[in-house]
């Protein structure tokens, strides 16, 4: 496992709790186990009721679920659309005026965004990509900055019925190549360019150098941000606002099955290429209602802000479908949180009345490295509850999230899911459960967990183990596009009947969960997922390049950093100039998240007998460990020269 010892000691130190305050027990949601029980007595009926609660059906559904391992199906005959449940049956419920949506820009401008300006905007921007030419079941890439036109054209898709792939703005032109190509997605919306610490970030530019690439005809839809210079092809691209203002604000939503694609998104698994992860329409919608609702504990009058970027699968759940599923007004923020200053989210908390924030460890560590001072600022009184997600959240982070951030007295809901599982699995309810810094506590009600050993079997209190799924759930992703093998492969080959999530935890004593990363090949950089194998293949594109192994090492900022080491082709010099090259060669690969740490130069990589690279080793040079068991390397001299090197001779430019 890829689970330091040293972390699952700081782990078993930490024996604090905190109860909910009398005063949040007062208000809260769930103050008692009933949920728990009716869902530990009988799930399917559990879930059905909870159906019947948060959807609005358009035809009510005959059959709970489907399991047909590792398929499921939910909600059978079931007849739903996405966007009327996230608008129209609000406006409808005469909460037209409610705000959905306060929007930050990050140059300082913004926008307030009601239900009724929402759903006519989604209706505007359906019949627009209808006169485009898009259909039920086509596939539609999302290129976009945090602004409200990507959360428009992701329910205009959910209303036609067309299948959203959105791609993180942040990725390369190479990144979308391969995404177009695997969707076979026939439109991409894009914006001139994107605001990123004040500077401008070519989107039109990388969309048309990957369009080069592609080699299906892609139509664009264009959104005017910057008001940028950009190329144009007479005809294929389209302005936004020349197209979307023009049409009628009316468009009846698709009625589309229970099982109908909603979206895919890709994430990284263990090999170079990503994975499109496919989630349907009824199960989906109801997973991020759901949890949105209880582990936010949200009120009438809540306020809320999910900081992530829809790019990730934490936007699509808790910017989009959650929270307009449940009629809540958000922040929605465009920009970095350093920007101008580092006191920008706190501002924005302070001028929204924000009262549950929802963010990642990696930003709380940068908030705490900055200084209290920033938050220090601001009145940050509305805050009642606060979020994390992403990766494992270490003790202080959250003690000081919930001193700082949250007065001492705010719940921190430390919050465990993945792409696959659609929404959050591991949670606390806030108004019942104990906290426990860095633990993210209990399955959710409806939701089965276990920690298991090698053989599968369960783990006794207090042991660590692999953390799997033992039952199906309504959210959880329904395969891979295009590739049912590696769907059963990666997910359910390894313990018979159970989803296989690549993560390790340890079970205390209260059977609360203490999660410590991945167990598999793939990296966590700030809360971003990244597979080891995609970011070889993208150093080994490189022309200096023989064969590379990255490995992560821990970081104190960004949860993992990653490391490099490289062996050049003949002819090649090991200078620091190509190793800066190097870095950003993946950055412009993958994307500016994926750029190594630091690129080591080395004459071999450590192998074993049968060639195999032995990462295990590079973990432990590059975390500074003792190394453990070396008997099957090939060339033991390897290493010994590797160590030598880690310390003297180490390219970094962060
Ligand atoms: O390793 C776990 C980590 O993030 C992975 C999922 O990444 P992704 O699909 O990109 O989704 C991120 C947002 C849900 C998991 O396998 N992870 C996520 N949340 C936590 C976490 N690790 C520890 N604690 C968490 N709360």
């Amino acid at each position: 496992m890829s689970v330091s010892a040293a972390a699952i000691e700081a782990l078993m130190q930490e024996h604090r709790t905190f109860a909910p305050s009398e005063d949040f027990v007062r208000s809260a949601r769930v103050r008692d186990n009933s949920l728990y029980e009716q869902a530990e007595q009988d799930a399917e009926q559990f879930w059905a009721e909870q159906a019947r609660h948060y959807i609005s059906w358009a035809t009510d559904f005959d059959q709970v679920l489907e399991w047909k391992l590792p398929f499921a199906k939910w909600f059978l005959g079931g007849r739903l659309n996405v966007s009327y449940n996230c608008l129209d049956r609000h406006v409808q419920a005469g909460r037209g005026d409610k705000v959905a949506f306060f929007w930050e820009g990050e140059p300082g401008d913004s926008r307030v965004i009601t239900y009724q300006e929402l759903l006519d905007e989604v209706c505007r921007t359906a019949n627009a990509l209808k006169q485009i030419g898009v259909r039920k079941g086509d596939r539609v890439a999302l290129y976009l900055p945090m602004i409200p036109e990507l959360v428009v054209s992701m329910l205009a898709c959910a209303r036609i019925g067309a299948v959203h792939c959105v791609v993180f703005a942040g990725f390369s032109a190479e990144a979308l190549v391969d995404r177009i190509t695997d969707s076979g997605a026939t439109l991409l919306v894009t914006a001139d360019e994107a605001w990123r610490r004040g500077k401008k970030v070519p989107l039109k530019q990388n969309a048309d150098r990957a369009l080069v690439d592609v080699k299906h005809e892609v139509k664009m839809l264009v959104v005017r941000r910057t008001g940028g210079e950009v190329e144009w092809r007479q005809e294929l691209d389209s302005w936004y606002h020349e197209l979307v203002p023009q049409q009628p604000p009316l468009c009846d939503p698709e009625l589309m099955d229970s099982e109908d694609l909603l979206f895919t998104l890709y994430t990284s698994g263990t090999t170079a290429k990503p994975k499109g992860i496919k989630h349907t329409t009824a199960g989906y919608l109801l997973q991020a209602m759901y949890t949105h609702d209880l582990v936010f504990d949200i009120q009438p009058d809540t306020v809320y802000w999910c900081s992530a970027d829809c790019g990730w699968v934490t936007g699509h759940t808790y910017i989009v479908y959650g929270p307009l599923g449940n009629g809540v007004t958000s922040v929605m923020y465009e920009g970095a949180p350093d920007f101008p200053e580092q006191d920008r989210l706190w501002s924005i908390v302070e001028k929204h009345r924000v009262s549950v924030l929802y963010t990642a460890p990696t930003a709380i560590r940068a908030f705490m490295k900055w200084g209290d001072q920033f938050p220090g600022r601001h009145d940050l009184s509305s805050i009642r509850l606060l979020g994390s997600v992403g990766e494992p959240i270490n003790p202080e982070a959250w003690m000081w999230y919930r001193d700082k951030i949250g007065a001492g007295v705010a719940p921190v809901v430390d919050t465990w899911w993945q792409t696959e599982t659609g929404g959050i699995m591991v949670a606390p309810l806030p108004g019942l459960l104990p906290l426990k810094p860095g633990s993210a506590t209990r399955p959710l009600p409806g939701i089965f967990a276990d920690v298991v050993d090698e053989a599968g079997k369960s783990v006794a209190p207090g042991q660590g183990g692999y953390v799997v799924l033992t039952r199906p759930w309504p959210g959880m992703l329904r395969g891979i596009w295009g590739d049912d093998d590696r769907y059963r492969e990666t997910y359910w080959s390894r313990y018979p009947g159970c989803y296989f999530a690549g993560d390790g935890a340890r079970r205390d004593e209260d059977g609360y969960f203490w999660f410590m990363g991945r167990v598999d090949d793939v990296m966590n950089v700030s809360g971003h997922r990244l597979s080891t194998a995609e970011l070889e293949s993208a150093l080994v594109s490189h022309p200096a390049v023989a064969e590379a192994a990255v490995v992560p090492r821990e970081d104190a900022l960004t949860g993992q950093a990653i490391i490099a080491y490289v062996t050049l082709r003949s002819g090649f010099r090991e200078r620091a100039e190509l190793a800066e090259e190097l870095r950003a060669h993946v950055g412009s690969q993958i994307g500016a998240i994926a750029k190594p740490r630091s690129v080591a130069f080395t004459p071999d990589l450590p192998k074993t007998r049968s060639g195999k690279i032995m990462r295990r080793l590079l973990r432990d040079i590059a975390d500074d460990r003792k190394l453990g068991d070396t008997t099957t390397l090939a060339d033991p001299e390897i290493v010994k020269e590797l160590q030598a090197r880690a310390h003297e001779e180490r390219y970094s430019s962060e």
